[in-house]
């Protein structure tokens, strides 16, 4: 199985974007991980639009925008604007057929979908989904903030999101999301995991390239 490494740009030292970006391009990030907050759908507020939109022209890499927002379908064209190769929104911000709308709608404005548990949400909300997404995500903290401890009472969930995937649509990535790291990345990969969004344990880290080569050891 092919592993990804998406560096989050929440751990990232704002006041050194571009520095930041290419400290992971030269790493060997696969993918940069964009966390949009507004304050309602968690107690925390990030960055937004107009920086996503410089990131994607300082960057070739995909950019996986996870929008922990209440009301994503408002900024869809935004998104496609600025350049999002990925949008996931969370499961539960709306009801079934509107999410369903929303995630095509990604689509069809050329970007891929995903989907978005956080701990709280079981894997069964994602499943009325799992045809019409590029990305599953399962959240290994609470949404909102950066440098939290993995639950690993989340890994029955990814490898119960894996089986579906398996089953339904085999393209579909498995994004896990929070607290990972050397020593939790195994335990998520045997789980199921495909994809791995690192804030701290990234951009943090003392030697970026090095840590992103072990994690992706571990996990392979
Ligand atoms: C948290 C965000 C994460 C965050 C992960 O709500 O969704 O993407 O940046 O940070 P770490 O890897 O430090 O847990
Ligand atoms: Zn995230």
């Amino acid at each position: 199985m092919k592993v990804r490494f998406a560096p989050s740009l929440l751990a990232a030292d704002f006041l050194c974007l571009s520095d930041e970006i290419k400290k992971a391009e030269d790493a060997g990030a696969d993918m940069l991980h964009y966390d949009v907050m507004d304050g309602v759908y968690v107690p925390n507020i990030s960055f937004g639009f107009p920086i996503l939109k410089q990131v994607s022209g300082a960057s070739s890499l995909p950019l996986d925008v996870h929008m922990m927002t209440a009301c994503p379908q408002n900024y869809l064209e935004t998104l496609a604007s600025c350049g999002a190769s990925f949008v996931t929104v969370h499961v539960d911000v709306m009801p079934e057929d509107e999410l369903a709308r929303t995630l095509r709608t990604i689509r069809e404005l050329g970007m891929k979908p995903g989907a978005a548990l956080r701990p709280g949400n079981g894997a069964e909300r994602i499943m009325p989904f799992i045809d019409l997404i590029s990305l599953a995500l399962v959240m290994t903290v609470e949404p909102g903030f950066g440098g939290q401890k993995f639950m690993p009472d989340m890994l029955p969930k990814i490898a119960d999101v894996r089986a579906a995937i398996e089953r339904e649509n085999p393209a579909c990535l498995l994004e896990v999301d929070g607290g990972l790291g050397p020593d939790t990345v195994r335990a998520a990969a045997e789980a199921g995991a495909d994809t791995f969004v690192v804030g701290t344990a990234a951009f943090r880290a003392p030697d970026m390239k090095k840590a992103l080569a072990s994690m992706r050891a571990a996990a392979e």
